[in-house]
Formats: C-alpha cells, sequence, structure tokens
C-alpha cells in the first residue's frame, strides 16, 4: 500500500475555531447530572459544591469551554425557580419518557458555579413548552440584572452578588417535538414573543431558535424573516444513529455511521443557505449545532434497530470507534466553522455520547474524551486547508485518511476499518500523539483505561514527517 500524503494549505484560511464549537451539553437525563457530575456536598466521593471533584479536574484539563443546561427535553418542564435558595420542592424530573424524582439540589447558582469553576461559558436553555414569557424573563433576570430589583436581591441572598452575566439562551427545545409538538409557524410565532420580552431584559444576550429538518427550517425561517435581528443562532441537532449497536456493529454500520457524521456537513449547509437567504446579507446568523453525536441502537426505540430495554437509562458503549466518529464530526466543524457558531457534544457524563463515565466512586475517560483533548491545540485557531493523496480507500472509494488543520497543528484519522498506513504530513511539528485501540470496539472501563493517547513516532522527511497510522485511529502533531 502507497503512503498517504497529507498537504497542509497555510495559505487557505477557512476561519476562526471558536471555542464554542467544543461546547458540551449536560441534561437532567438518566445519569448525567445527578449521579454523575453531582452528587450532592454530603457524598462521600470528593466534591466541589457537590459536583465530583475528579470531573471538575478532568472537565477543565478536557477543556470544556461551553456548556448547555438543563435540557434537552428537561428544560421544557423546568421551572428554575424550583432550584434556588435554601427551600426546593421535589418534582417530577421527566426527560426523554424518564421520570425521576428531582430534588432540585442542583439549581442555576450551582450550575453557573460549576461553570465559572471549570472555564466553560454557559448557555442555558429556556422552557418554552410548559413555561411562560414572564418565567423566562424573570430568569434572565435574576442571572443577569445589576439594579436591586426582588429578584436581584433573592440572587444576592443566595450568595451571588454580581450578576451572572449569562450570554447565551435558548428559547425551547425541540419544539416540533418534546418541546410542545408545534408547527413550525406557530413555534416561530411564539420565539418572536418570547424573544422581544427577553431581550427587552437584558439586550446583551444571544438567543438561540430551536430547528428541525429540512421542512421545519424552510418554514420557521421563513416567518421570522423579518425578525431575523432578534436571531443570533438557530439550533440544528444531529445525532448518528446508522451505527448500529454501540459494541456489535458490522463493518458496514461501522462505515455508515462515519458517513453519517460526515453528512452532517451538508445539513449545515442547507441550513446556511435558508439563513443567508432570509438575512439577505444584512446579518449572520450562527449555526447551532448544539446537540451531536451518536446513539446507538441499545439507547434508543426509535430509528433504526432502536431496541432499549424498558431500564434505558440512556447510558452506551462509548468505543472507539465513536472516538474516530468524533474526529470525523470535528473535520466538519472545522470545515464550516463560518457557518456554525457552536457545537455541543451529548452528553457530557454517562449519558449517550459522553466522554466520561461513573460508576460509583469509579471514574474514568473515554476514547472520545481523548479525541476531543486532542483538538485542544485547534481551538481558537484559524482552520486552514488540507489536501489528502494516496492511501488505503474505504468500501466506499472514498481516501480512508483525513484531516483538519489550524495553524497550531494537524489532526490525522484513519477510518480504514482494517488496513494501518503510513502518511507523510508537510510542515515540521515538535509533539505528537495518537490514540488507537485494539479493536474498534473497544472501550475504557472502571478497572482499566488501555484507550488514551501515547507519544507518536515522527520521522523527518522531505519537507515533512512520516507517521505509521493503525486502522481505526486519530493522531495530532502539533507546532
Ligand atoms: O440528548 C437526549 C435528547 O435528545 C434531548 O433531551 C433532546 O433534545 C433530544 O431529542
Amino acid at each position: 500500500m502507497m503512503s498517504a500524503t497529507v498537504t497542509i494549505h497555510h495559505d487557505q484560511p477557512i476561519g476562526t475555531v471558536s471555542p464554542r464549537l467544543y461546547g458540551h451539553f449536560a441534561e437532567h437525563l438518566g445519569r448525567c447530572c445527578y449521579d454523575g457530575l453531582f452528587v450532592g456536598k454530603d457524598s462521600s466521593v470528593p466534591n466541589i459544591g457537590g459536583f465530583r471533584k475528579d470531573i471538575v479536574e478532568a472537565l477543565r484539563a478536557m477543556p470544556t469551554p461551553l456548556l448547555r443546561w438543563p435540557g434537552g427535553c428537561y428544560a421544557d418542564h423546568y421551572h428554575w425557580k424550583d432550584g434556588i435558595g435554601p427551600d426546593r420542592p421535589v418534582r417530577l424530573g421527566m426527560s426523554c419518557g424518564l421520570q425521576v424524582l428531582d430534588t432540585n439540589e442542583l439549581g442555576t447558582d450551582e450550575f453557573l458555579a460549576l461553570c465559572e469553576l471549570i472555564g466553560a461559558e454557559p448557555y442555558l436553555a429556556g422552557n418554552v413548552g410548559s413555561g411562560t414569557p414572564e418565567e423566562l424573563c424573570h430568569w434572565v433576570e435574576y442571572c443577569n440584572a445589576a439594579l436591586p430589583t426582588t429578584l436581584v436581591q433573592e440572587r444576592q441572598r443566595n450568595g451571588r452578588e454580581d450578576p451572572w452575566k449569562v450570554k447565551l439562551w435558548g428559547i425551547g427545545n425541540e419544539n416540533w417535538g418534546c418541546g410542545g409538538n408545534y408547527d413550525a409557524e406557530s413555534y416561530a410565532l411564539e420565539y418572536r414573543r418570547y424573544s422581544l420580552m427577553v431581550q427587552h431584559v437584558d439586550p446583551s444576550i444571544e438567543m438561540v431558535v430551536c430547528g428541525h429538518d429540512t421542512d421545519w427550517n424552510r418554514r420557521c425561517i421563513d416567518k421570522l424573516r423579518n425578525h431575523m435581528n432578534f436571531v443570533d443562532h438557530y439550533s440544528i441537532h444531529r445525532y448518528w444513529i446508522h451505527g448500529g449497536h454501540g459494541v456489535d456493529f458490522t463493518e458496514d454500520e461501522y462505515y455508515a455511521l462515519l458517513d453519517e457524521a460526515d453528512a452532517t456537513e451538508d445539513f449545515i449547509v442547507e441550513t446556511r443557505a435558508f439563513l443567508e437567504e432570509a438575512c439577505g446579507g444584512k446579518r449572520h446568523v450562527g449555526i447551532a449545532l448544539d446537540e451531536w453525536g451518536v446513539w446507538h441502537a441499545e439507547s434508543r426505540n426509535w430509528g433504526p434497530g432502536g431496541c432499549a430495554s424498558s431500564s434505558n437509562d440512556y447510558s452506551q458503549a462509548c468505543t472507539m470507534r465513536d472516538a474516530v466518529a468524533t474526529a470525523v464530526g470535528l473535520e466538519v466543524f472545522h470545515r464550516q466553522c463560518r457557518s456554525l457558531s457552536m457545537a455541543n457534544l451529548a452528553q457530557i457524563t454517562n449519558v449517550l455520547h459522553a466522554p466520561i463515565m461513573t460508576e460509583g466512586d469509579a471514574m474514568w475517560l473515554t476514547p472520545t474524551y481523548y479525541a476531543l483533548q486532542m483538538h485542544k491545540c485547534h481551538i481558537g485557531q484559524t482552520a486552514v486547508g488540507t489536501a489528502v493523496k494516496d492511501g488505503p480507500k474505504q468500501p466506499s472509494g472514498k481516501a480512508a485518511v483525513s484531516a483538519t488543520a489550524t495553524q497550531r497543528g494537524v489532526t490525522i484519522t484513519n477510518r480504514h476499518l482494517h488496513e494501518s498506513t503510513d502518511v507523510v504530513v508537510s510542515g515540521s511539528y515538535t509533539d505528537g500523539t495518537i490514540l488507537s485501540a485494539h479493536a474498534p470496539n473497544a472501550q475504557n472501563s472502571a478497572a482499566a483505561s488501555p484507550i488514551a493517547p501515547k507519544p507518536l513516532t515522527m520521522q523527518a522527511e522531505g519537507d515533512g514527517v512520516r507517521i505509521h497510522l493503525p486502522p481505526f485511529s486519530i493522531a495530532t502533531l502539533t507546532v
């Protein structure tokens, strides 16, 4: 097999890789928040204000520039006043068909304090489905106002003197479904009402519209066309669901999942065209891919092969294949960094495509955690063009080697399920790391974490370096 070559075109800048493209999502679903991120102040598990200390450290190191909360579908049942102050009611927590006892121990001030602790920008999802514009206005006032209103004084009594200055506010979540079963036009009208009222409270906030599929997006954006000055971000969600079971998947399913990750780009491009047409060049609305990731068959009872059991808690295997899919997704996000204004992996702990898992006292990092961390050098940098030549091909005929680069380095993925390859990469590099595993369905666990980045061997060759990539592996070379 002829080596692949990767050429970095520093003279072809694409745009800035915003830290917001490396965002995350924490929903009150399964064991993501309670018994995951948050164990409570009285837990025997070491914690900071109720948040697991080991997770706080892992989130800082990943890093976690942006964190969305409290849902997801949970957001449209969530009443924020239940989660502040000393007396918190126990409610029915509801999301995605799960019903749990919700103590509200983790509320607004706790979440925003976590964000400060880990260096994340908060993104709060408002309740449209079972809430009111007034409730959302009050939430914005509680978080962001400086004048000594009754709500602001309440915030101060709860320990926060200065405004939290939360910039990002979602106006509902998936309002085409769990967020109220709206049709596109009715939701757009609600958006116009909510966004106007909320913006009166704090004109500096950025608001996010709920998008969906092609038909919804065309109709919703059309209904908003004379109100685009109230639209900062337009949300779309993309779950990759054609990969079969998390661990027991076929070769076809392996490639189908990666193709689906790639195809996210077409959906971004299509959504961008609708927004451009509606804005007529007068405004740039960012696309917020505020839920993305793999969603395997065993954790859902919808979509291809969906076979979740009645005890589904939305946790799933997080394997090396998922890390490769992550790298493929991040290539798309870098290529589309002028269109995308944020991206949030679903979800941060224990649920779906999680970078962090816990079981009792134990905490471990999944291959996806490391795939994300290996992209740290790109955050805030300028994405540039790359070109791949030769090397192994996927069954579809597409090159198996792919890459994304910024001024600070290049990340290269060998998507092939069986073939390893040498890659000659243009440029000179000081460091390199590689993430690989003995099998595509290998995963870390509470007992052992064999999948972690290792030093990459680089040999100088011509005006670049030669590296070796095993099948389903990811390497980052940094300048
Ligand atoms: O991430 C799980 C669920 O997926 C979210 O609650 C919802 O927004 C989406 O359907």
